[in-house]
């Protein structure tokens, strides 16, 4: 049952209040009301009011920082796309999920779910011939239609890198060592980073199951851990039962990059032991060999990978990537790749549970003129302190001056320039500092730098 995202209203004051109130016939005013319909949001959508977003661009502007300190460069792509851009390879659980429909023109139309085969659909078209490795990354929305819970939307946001060109140890090595750093950038403290290789999986299962259905099932059970319906799976469709037992071994070879050993060798014994050396050289030394990750979308060929905040609940998986080839299904020449896409709604979860939700400051100062006479140095007074690049804000609601050092305070302004017929006289303002409460009388002329001296010393910035 889905929840209505509409309601039916009827609001008996509105008509009778305020300037419309001459509109409406008095009938209406007195007693009938009107019918208004509030409308809800989509399910699985979000709004996020200015506090929110002030904490998530910060994350996300950390993360693009330490994109670019990596040399990746930011690339956009759009929301939609022809949809067999995905059909093609994302897999049948994301193929499911996608919200299609057609346009006017009748072309199938898919907003994105994920935006890695936007990116090399990007580099196919266009910038197949830039000189390799291009590093790319992208921040944007994505659309699935899932069954909405805490962490788990119909609309969330990725912040995610291409490495496209190669994929030896030393590319994955540098995506898997961005990855962890965006995170750290952001300040996230508490997550668990696990490496596998799809490569040994796929090609066990793919080789021994001859019908493609039946192995694809496989391999998503396995992804679900759930062995049970593994073991059924190949039980029903008459395979023998040696193919589960491998399964469970490389599935379950968990633990330091040693594990390995145990398992015989493999086409990822190798990469795998060079990529855990290079990561310690990068200053990334806890990673858990994970050889039973497969990953929800079908296009990897060779190392995954996904990192977890064990703070959240079911939906603790903040990051998935690894290495694949996608060009050549759009039209392009076979390219190695490697990347990663973060969940930012998982990464701000992760953070509030981890940590004291940062002061609400949002506004340096607030300017308060005391009476009407005094509102043409106040605007003159803010339009200077913008000019400095500091948050600045004034009183446009003709408010007194407790309201306005009230309201100054409820928007979290640090602090509240005073504008006072007596203190102008004397050429000069009040900084009051809206924390202490502590008042200070500065020189008008120079009140911009002693307010950003003032600020420059304090933390709750
Ligand atoms: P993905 O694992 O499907 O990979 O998604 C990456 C991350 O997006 C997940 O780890 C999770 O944090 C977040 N996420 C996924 N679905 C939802 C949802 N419904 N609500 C909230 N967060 C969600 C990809 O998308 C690949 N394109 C990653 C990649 C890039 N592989 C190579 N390059």
């Amino acid at each position: 049952m889905h929840a209505p995202e509409t309601k039916l209203l009827v609001d008996k004051s509105y008509p009778s209040r305020g300037r419309h109130r001459g509109l409406f016939p008095k009938g209406l005013r007195n007693g009938i009301g009107l019918m208004r319909k509030m409308i809800q949001r989509p399910r699985g959508t979000r709004d996020f009011p200015p506090y929110e977003m002030a904490l998530r661009r910060a994350a996300e502007q950390a993360m693009r920082d330490t994109c670019h300190s990596f040399g990746f460069g930011e690339v956009v792509t759009p929301t939609f796309e022809q949809s067999e851009l995905f059909t093609a390879r994302s897999g049948e659980a994301i193929v499911d999920e996608m919200y299609v429909f057609k346009d006017k023109g009748g072309r199938e139309i898919a907003l994105r779910p994920e935006i890695t085969a936007s990116v090399i659909r990007f580099f196919v078209n266009e910038m197949s011939m830039s000189p390799k490795p291009l590093k790319l990354y992208y921040v944007g929305n994505c659309f699935r239609y899932e069954n909405p819970q805490s962490g788990r939307y119909r609309e969330f946001f990725q912040l995610g890198a291409e490495l496209i060109g190669n994929d030896n140890p030393e590319t994955d090595a540098e995506v898997i060592s961005l990855a962890v750093e965006c995170l750290r950038a952001t300040g996230l403290k508490n997550f668990d980073v696990r490496i596998g290789h799809i490569g040994v999986l796929k090609s066990l299962v793919l080789e021994e199951i001859d019908d493609g259905a039946v192995a694809g099932t496989v391999l998503r059970l396995i992804d679900k851990e759930d062995f049970d319906a593994v073991a059924l799976t190949l039980k029903t469709s008459g395979i023998p039962e040696t193919l589960f037992e491998s399964i469970t071994k490389i599935a379950g070879a968990k633990g330091g990059v040693d594990v390995l050993d145990g398992i015989g060798q493999t086409e990822a014994h190798e990469h795998l032991k060079e990529l855990f050396e290079i990561l310690k050289l990068y200053g990334i030394d806890d990673c858990q060999l994970d050889l039973g990750i497969v990953r929800g979308l079908d296009y990897y060929s060779g190392m995954v990978f996904e990192i977890d905040a064990p703070k959240l609940g079911a939906e603790k998986q903040v990051l998935g990537g690894g290495s694949y080839t996608l060009s050549e299904l759009f039209g392009g020449e076979p390219v190695f790749s490697t990347g990663f896409a973060i969940g930012i709604d998982r990464v701000m979860l992760a953070l509030e549970a981890e940590r004291e939700p940062p002061k609400k400051v949002t506004l340096d100062a607030f300017v308060v003129p005391t009476e009407d006479s005094m509102r043409k140095y106040a605007f003159a007074i803010v339009s200077k302190l913008r000019a400095m690049g500091l948050r600045a804000d004034v009183d446009l609601m003709r408010r007194s001056i407790s309201k306005n050092l009230k309201y100054a305070s409820s928007v979290g302004a640090r602090f509240a320039v005073i504008v006072g017929k007596d203190e102008m006289a004397k050429r000069s303002l009040t900084l009051r500092d809206m924390i202490s409460g502590e008042q200070t009388l500065v020189p008008a002329d120079f009140a911009a730098e002693e307010l950003g001296k003032a600020l420059e010393k304090d933390s709750a910035r």
